[in-house]
């Protein structure tokens, strides 16, 4: 083992500090002898140069007067564990000596004390550990049972390890329903381009084309996305005035209840263009009113005799797009609200599979504050759908305004780079075991690297994520040609 330093000062259980013969980098593994345990696991928090050089000789030295100034690198580690007898992780119970040598971790004991596996058969490969050559694998039946946040901010790269993270769901099978605000999904189709990077981290191009079904409420927008189609007689008043785009409820809904039931009597297969003819026929201002928002909601073609059936929706070892580009944000918290209840129930009663339902954008359809349609339903998953198999992942950019009971259910949390203070404050205090250094890491975390904590792992480690196999599809818009 290569030495890198020696233990100095005051040796806690938790951490100590270090000399540094060589230089290394925050987050790098480091071992120490125990006597009685053997090699034990630390991680390198903090790091810190001291010099001799004070202020008066710095003034001195552009004149050359300053002499020889004499550094010292130190370092703070954190002592992650050994695993003992019973494959348990465990920390010493008495602290390593002053004076002790601290060497450069192999991997093998890295591998061992963080529990990395190879190719499990539950595992979904999502990269691998930062400067090593080892696979992180996260336990895909912790995903599902215990719900995952994917935090960070805009172009921080959650769509693409999200895109990861369902390629391999679906070479496992794992049914997927992904709300898909910005049609960003419909590229895991296609497979990605060869690739350098690929080689290195094992990565061959392919497509999911036979395991992506997508649907839309603006099948005309997207093409290539079957029409989203819920049932009129199943949608409230209340619910229809949201489809109309209609706020002032006290205006609209006495009128507008009066019709269907009106129209339901005729006939009980009635349509919105049945509707349309009832407030044609009635007048004043709020029946004119009434009858140009039923002709758009008849053009959306959301609302149909009978919806998109059930079936149709979810399929076993299928990804689900629920494309809502191009719909308004009120009629997508609407959508979502449908979908998830329908998924919940009858995931309850065992009619569709166990399966991981995505929320992109999750703080617009959970948010913190407000009363978003949606809110009530995503809380009860969140707290419930572990018993029943209905995973939720919550992705978002903004940690600060998701419902914290929310955020604070998902076990396994996928974090990239995070800058905004109020978000980090509300990550820090979400997330257990999460260090002081771990935090001040996130702030500067390169695009592609990730930090995991939970998904069967005990403590946090950062992860470059693999490349796609299949086609990222959130690319940003160029303003201006390169
Ligand atoms: N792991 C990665 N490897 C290579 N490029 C990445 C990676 N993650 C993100 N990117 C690049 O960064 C850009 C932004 O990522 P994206 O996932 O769309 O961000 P977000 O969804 O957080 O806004 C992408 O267009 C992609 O090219
Ligand atoms: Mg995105």
């Amino acid at each position: 083992m290569e030495e890198v330093g020696r233990i100095y000062g005051d040796v806690g259980l938790g951490q100590f500090h270090l000399l540094l013969a060589r230089p290394v980098e925050r987050g790098d593994y480091v071992a120490v002898e125990d006597e009685l345990h053997g090699k034990v696991l630390c991680q390198l928090d903090d790091l810190r140069r001291k010099s001799d050089l004070d202020l008066e000789r710095a003034g001195a030295l552009g004149n050359g007067e300053a002499g020889a100034i004499h550094e010292s690198l130190l370092g703070v580690a954190r002592i992650i564990g050994y695993r003992d007898a019973q494959g348990v992780v465990k920390c010493p119970t008495i602290p390593f000596r002053s004076g002790a040598h601290v060497f450069l971790a192999e991997e093998e004991l890295i591998a061992e004390v963080l529990g990395l596996k190879h190719h499990s058969a539950t595992g979904a490969y999502v990269g691998l550990l930062r400067n090593h050559s080892l696979k992180v694998e996260l336990d895909i039946n912790q995903l599902v049972q215990r719900h995952v946040s994917v935090l960070a901010k805009t172009g921080g790269g959650k769509s693409y390890l999200l895109g990861v993270l369902i390629e391999e769901l679906l070479r496992h099978k794992v049914t997927c329903v992904i709300i898909d605000p910005h049609g960003e999904y419909g590229s895991l189709r296609s497979p990605a381009e060869k690739s350098p990077a690929q080689g290195r981290f094992g990565v061959e191009p392919q497509g999911f084309a036979r395991q992506i079904h997508e649907f839309s409420p603006d099948p005309s927008l997207n093409p290539g996305a079957k029409p989203l189609t819920f049932s009129l007689r199943n949608t409230d008043p209340r619910e229809l005035l949201v489809f109309m785009g209609l706020t002032n409820v006290k205006n609209y809904l006495g009128p507008l209840k009066q019709m269907l039931e009106a129209v339901a009597v005729a006939n009980p297969e009635y349509t919105v263009h049945d509707l349309v003819r009832a407030a044609e026929a009635a007048e004043g201002a709020v029946a004119e009113t009434l009858r140009e928002r039923l002709e758009y909601v008849e053009q959306t073609r959301l609302l149909g005799p009978v919806g998109t059936s059930l079936h149709e929706l979810v399929e076993e070892g299928v990804a689900t797009l629920v494309n809502l580009r191009g719909v308004a944000p009120d009629v997508q918290e609407l959508v979502v609200a449908r979908i998830a209840s329908t998924l919940f129930d009858n995931r309850k009663k065992g009619k569709v599979p166990p399966l991981f339902l995505v929320i992109e954008e999750a703080h617009n359809f959970a948010p913190q504050q407000g009363t978003a349609t949606c809110s009530r339903i995503l809380k009860n998953i969140a707290s419930e759908g572990r018993k029943f198999g209905l995973g939720l992942c919550a992705v978002t950019q903004r940690a600060a305004r998701i419902d914290k009971s929310v955020l604070s259910q998902c076990t396994t949390q996928l974090i990239l780079q995070v800058t905004n203070p109020l978000d980090l404050k509300a990550i820090a205090q979400s997330i257990e075991g999460l260090t002081d250094g771990m935090t001040q890491m996130i702030q500067s975390l390169p695009v592609g690297v990730a930090l995991v904590t939970g998904g069967g792992y005990h403590t946090p480690l950062f992860c470059e994520v693999r490349p796609r196999a299949s086609r990222h599809g959130g690319e940003s818009v160029q303003i201006v040609a390169a």
